[in-house]
């Protein structure tokens, strides 16, 4: 059995999240997990809340909360928004975890062991308004790069380069807005990453065929730019505590940065799987030694996370000098922009995950979102655009063929699949046909391509409805019942099969259409992958079945409906937290 283990990116605890943060990362990777499963693989599905660093902090003092309480807050939100939207984590830990502040002591112990790890006086923002320092996004200034007037210390969302605070130009304090901004010494642990850089290329490199070339671009860059030792250490209250042990009792008050223990979390929340479902040391035989060898491991995430995966981390576990496993297939995507400007949690702008529910069913979303996933380019939101997708991929042409078929099995053959006739050339041809398309949408999912995956599952769509026309039993019925069985019974074959397809993209549509035809029994909660040989597959519904018929299975979305969301949404206030 093929072991298939996934992760997303975590998002950050504070907040609701936007559409673009759910196609950037957790929802590919929800699809992609859920076809594995349907594959039969054993597939291990983990995403958290990224629950430290400058920004958490900052929001909790904003908030005037606690900020262990605005974090449990916060995930309990996530967590429930996550389940609406059918995101199916075999768990979706916190960073903020036992086992995470367990295992990423356990890594700072190994680097520092291995001498990967010193002791650095460094320059840092200090605020005398604050009377603190400044550490990540604390600072706001002018990118050294590009020229953003807004980029953060830590990093410039503009060019995606990473920063240090002291680089940027202008700086102030993002707590105080204070401009007298100095720069004063500090004392940090520094991870010697530029003794990796060829050790990186070299891995790199042997990924250059199946990672997405934004991926190898973006990695490789960064090594040629001139790969910097990187401070791990943060002078923050909320984190992982150093311990005495690193450092030398040099590093009192402080904790780890952010970005060291986040990615760090992927095995913590494995570990947590494992604790919570008494399953002792499984969650090693992912991650860990031989017993990990024939595992694949797919991350999901945005570009701006690409450095971290592909430098950051990977230096973790290469410093640890342990057989964890490294990333084997790196996915990752483009922004999705709302309406021709960036989504922004900040700037309230564009559509909130909350609110995405208010408008539609999460799974129109599903599908919306994934057949226009960011992947060889950005891409952009539109109502109009998501109207037009809703009504015609899914009402017209999935909807339509359901309800069609289903309809008309009820009105002339009392609601049972009929027996009558067998298949001839039409049917042959179709079979043909989907044989072909079938194994290509198959193959699409297994690369992670989704658009194209999309664009193949509705080309599927549409060869059945093509058939059903051609086919025409409503009016053979009336000169030659038998070859009028013959369309109907293929017709409810295709329903069948369609929610096979859909599930891994459409889970509640999945089962709705499937019902119409037969209960579904399966345990593991997956609908399972159909078998390649459309012929046996589009032959499998018994003679008398009595068939379901669902109501209107979509709902189209009218002009009004439109122009009313986008007044809703097009605003200043469009519905973030
Ligand atoms: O960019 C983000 O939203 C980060 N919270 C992603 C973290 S991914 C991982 F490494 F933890
Ligand atoms: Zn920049």
């Amino acid at each position: 059995m093929k072991r298939i283990l996934i992760t997303s990116a975590l998002p950050y605890v504070a907040g609701v999240k936007h559409l673009g943060n759910l196609v950037g990362s957790m929802l590919p990777s929800d699809v992609f997990a859920r076809f594995c499963r349907a594959r039969g693989h054993d597939t291990l599905f983990i995403c958290a809340t990224d629950e430290h660093g400058a920004p958490v902090e900052l929001a909790a003092l904003e908030a005037g909360k606690p900020v262990a309480e605005y974090c449990a807050h916060w995930y309990g939100v996530q967590k429930e928004l996550g389940d609406r939207f059918g995101l199916s984590f075999d768990n979706f830990g916190r960073s903020s975890s036992v086992q995470n502040h367990e295992l990423t002591l356990h890594f700072a112990r190994q680097l520092w062991k291995n001498g990967f790890l010193e002791l650095r006086t460094t320059k840092q923002a200090y605020s005398p308004t604050d009377g603190r320092f400044l550490p990540d996004r604390y600072v706001i200034g002018t990118c050294p790069h590009c020229n953003y007037d807004r980029a953060r210390g830590d990093q410039c969302e503009n060019c995606t380069r990473v920063l240090d605070p002291v680089d940027l130009k202008n700086p102030r304090s993002a707590v105080s807005g204070a401009q007298d901004i100095e720069i004063r010494d500090a004392t940090h642990l520094f991870l010697k990453q530029s003794e990796f850089v060829e050790k990186l290329r070299a891995w790199i490199d042997s990924h250059k065929s199946e990672w997405p070339q934004l991926v190898t671009s973006i990695a490789l860059k960064w090594l040629d730019e001139g790969l910097k030792d990187r401070g791990i250490t943060r002078d923050l209250e909320w984190g992982i505590p150093v311990p005495d042990d690193i450092g030398g009792g040099k590093l009192k008050g402080k904790v780890f940065y952010v970005w060291f223990d986040a990615p760090i979390e992927y095995i913590a929340a494995t570990k947590e799987w494992a604790d919570n479902n008494n399953r002792g040391d499984a969650w090693k035989h992912w991650w860990y030694g031989d017993e990990a060898k024939d595992v694949t491991y797919w991350e999901f995430m945005g570009k701006d996370n690409v450095p971290f995966h592909t430098v950051g981390f990977p230096v973790t576990i290469m410093a640890s000098d342990e057989p964890w496993k490294l990333v084997d297939r790196l996915k990752g995507f483009n922004w999705l922009n709302y309406d021709g400007g960036k989504f922004s949690t900040s700037g309230k702008r564009g559509i909130f995950m909350d609110k995405a529910l208010e408008v539609s069913p999460a799974d129109y979303w599903r599908y919306y979102l994934i057949a226009n996933a960011p992947e060889s380019n950005d891409s952009n939101f539109t109502w109009e655009q998501y109207a037009g997708t809703i009504n015609k991929d899914l009402a017209d042409v999935l909807g339509n063929f359901v309800n069609r078929v289903t309809k008309f099995c009820v009105a002339r053959f009392d609601g049972k699949v009929p027996g009558e006739g067998s298949y001839g050339d039409e049917e042959k041809a179709l079979i043909a046909e989907l044989d072909r398309r079938n194994q290509q949408y198959t193959d699409y999912l297994e690369q992670a391509e989704f658009r194209k995956a999309m664009g193949e599952l509705r080309a599927i769509w549409v060869a059945g409805n093509e058939y059903l026309t051609r086919a025409a039993p409503w009016t053979l019925i009336k000169t030659d019942r038998a070859k009028a069985a013959v369309g109907v019974r293929m017709g409810l074959n295709l329903v069948h099969l369609f929610a096979h397809l859909v599930w891994p993209v459409m889970p509640e549509m999945a089962k709705k259409i499937h019902e119409a035809i037969q209960p579904i029994g399966y345990d593991n909660g997956a609908i399972p992958w159909p078998g390649m040989n459309m012929a046996e597959e589009l032959d499998q519904l018994e003679a008398g079945m009595p068939i379901n018929p669902p109501d209107v299975l979509i709902a189209k979305i009218t002009d009004e409906q439109v122009e009313e969301w986008k007044m809703k949404f097009g605003g200043a206030d469009a519905g973030a937290p």
